[in-house]
């Protein structure tokens, strides 16, 4: 489980967050919305210790990730995989070898072990054609899953997912939807999703919470909070939005 508990971060002269409570149990995909800078990243980033809070803990299965040292932190992000938006591959390694590359950071197994297993996540994220293949030449939808197969390659118990649609089309996007319902479902991986869309929020999420001023404004299951008649969930998962 990861838990967030009164985190409080200011960054420059904002305070970004403000006593943010957050709980994300084991097997669920957490869907974490907002207005553009009111902290999501933010919030992704203390989980894997890159950010420590000013006041309050970020906990991942009962420990303290700001008290973690080196190598205690190596271990939790092997446990934790991170999809950054538009999957943030290095242009001049193909798509195998971007795949590969925390596995040959995070684990002793020889070069042919890791393109095995490099391989086969590929393959469950339907890239096994592209794998030599180089990220200027694929798609953005591409870009993703491979994105993702790296963020999967060690195995994780948890993804953090930032913004898995942004600037994909609604056909790529619900095939980046599925994929993350299926990794929860058959990989069994807990996920936090940030993203503003409702599409992926009521498709891959089980709980969705929504920030507002530091602190999640409003939570509850997919269900209750597209019946919500509270602003903010209005603005997010109503009618009118995207
Ligand atoms: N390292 C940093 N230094 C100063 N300000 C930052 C830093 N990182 C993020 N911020 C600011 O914190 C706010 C929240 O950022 P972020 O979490 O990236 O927003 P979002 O909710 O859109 O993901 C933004 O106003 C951003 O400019
Ligand atoms: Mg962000």
């Amino acid at each position: 489980m990861i838990e967030l508990r009164g985190v409080h971060k200011q960054l420059g002269d904002r305070q970004i967050l403000a006593g943010l409570d957050l709980a994300v149990p084991k097997g669920m995909n957490y869907v974490l919305m907002g207005p553009s800078g009111s902290g999501k990243s933010v919030t992704l980033r203390h989980i894997i210790g890159i950010l420590r809070p000013d006041a309050g803990t970020v906990l991942v299965d009962g420990q303290n990730v700001a008290a973690m040292d080196r190598t205690q932190l190596m271990a939790l992000r092997k446990r934790m995989g991170y999809l950054f938006q538009n999957g943030a591959l290095i242009n001049w390694l193909s798509v195998v070898e971007n795949v590969s590359l925390p596995l040959r950071e995070h684990s002793r197994l020889s070069r042919h072990e890791v393109h095995d297993r490099a391989m086969a996540v590929l393959k469950t994220v339907g890239l096994e054609q592209a794998a030599d293949q180089f990220p200027p030449s694929i798609s953005g939808g591409m870009k993703l899953r491979a994105g993702l197969a790296r963020a999967l390659v060690t195995q994780p118990e948890y993804v953090l997912y930032d913004e898995p649609n942004a600037g994909l089309d609604p056909i790529i996007s619900r095939q980046i939807h599925e994929l993350i319902v299926e990794v929860r479902d058959r990989l069994g991986v807990t996920g936090l999703i940030v993203t503003h869309s409702r599409a992926c929020a009521t498709h891959c999420g089980d709980r969705i919470g929504i920030l507002d001023q530091g602190r999640i404004g409003i939570e509850g299951t997919v269900a209750e909070m597209t019946a919500q008649d509270h602003p903010l969930a209005k603005a997010f998962l109503g009618g009118g939005a995207d």
